[in-house]
């Protein structure tokens, strides 16, 4: 494991438990954009919204911390695997989906890596793969390499799956609560766009920002961050 994979997964171990009331009300904003238009995401969510869940929608939520982006799909999709670097967050993520009355056939995180050059082979389970929908909350800017994180990503979906990947768009180093766990300051419209046509993601895609930024409180200063929400279909 790099120095940065152990930093990044002490420092998620340590903040896990208090995550989700440090964050609430970014991650309250982002659920909302999320939401928004889920149509956009994929036209099968926004027809599960209108009529409860009628098509298989198998999702992988990488990066999963205690569960932000599960939360705000569950209702959509048919089942959720999660995988984080973090024991905790993993933790964090199982309690949580029990306290609101999921089981493992509806949700369920593990600890795992993709993004590191060995990848976990507890997630060579053909369980892992095959998935309609994969999703990245704010986990890329971790990946030291994100072409070949986002290619090991995209081998996970079906041809026609979707990738979704939300991260900031500029200046994360500075405004990080701790910058050394940081690989990547953001990422552009052209960069995603490279990323994911490398990595044959590149069937309907595209970048928006979010207009509203994000507003954190580090060390005391207001700092509003710009992000993004990039998807792409596998070819
Ligand atoms: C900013 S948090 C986001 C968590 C969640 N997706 C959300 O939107 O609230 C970043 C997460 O990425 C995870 N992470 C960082 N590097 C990772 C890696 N190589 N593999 C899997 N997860 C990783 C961290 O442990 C942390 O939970």
């Amino acid at each position: 494991m790099s120095e940065l994979t152990t930093r990044t997964r002490e420092y998620y171990d340590r903040v896990a438990p208090t995550y989700s009331e440090k964050f609430h009300e970014p991650l309250g904003h982002i659920a909302s954009a999320l939401k928004a238009d889920l149509g956009w995401v994929g036209p099968k969510l926004s027809e599960n919204a209108a009529h409860a869940g009628r098509q298989s929608i198998k999702m992988f939520d990488y990066a999963c911390g205690d569960g932000a982006i599960s939360k705000t799909l569950r209702p959509y999709v048919s089942k959720i695997l999660a995988v984080d670097l973090s024991d905790s967050m993993v933790a964090e993520y199982n309690k949580a989906a029990q306290a609101a009355g999921y089981g493992p056939e509806k949700m369920t995180a593990q600890q795992g890596d993709l993004f590191s050059d060995e990848a976990s082979q507890s997630l060579s389970d053909p369980e892992y793969f095959n998935f309609d929908l994969v999703t990245v909350g704010f986990g890329l800017h971790h990946a030291e390499t994100p072409v070949q994180a986002v290619q090991r990503l995209a081998e996970r979906l079906k041809k026609g799956g979707v990738c979704l990947i939300l991260d900031f768009a500029s200046g994360l180093r500075e405004s990080s609560s701790d910058p050394s766990t940081i690989a990547v300051d953001g990422f552009g419209r052209e960069e995603m766009k490279r990323i994911f046509e490398d990595a044959d993601l590149g069937g309907g895609f595209d970048y928006v920002i979010i207009e509203e930024p994000l507003i954190y409180d580090i060390r005391g200063t207001r700092r509003d961050m710009q992000f993004f929400m990039a998807r792409g279909e596998r070819i």
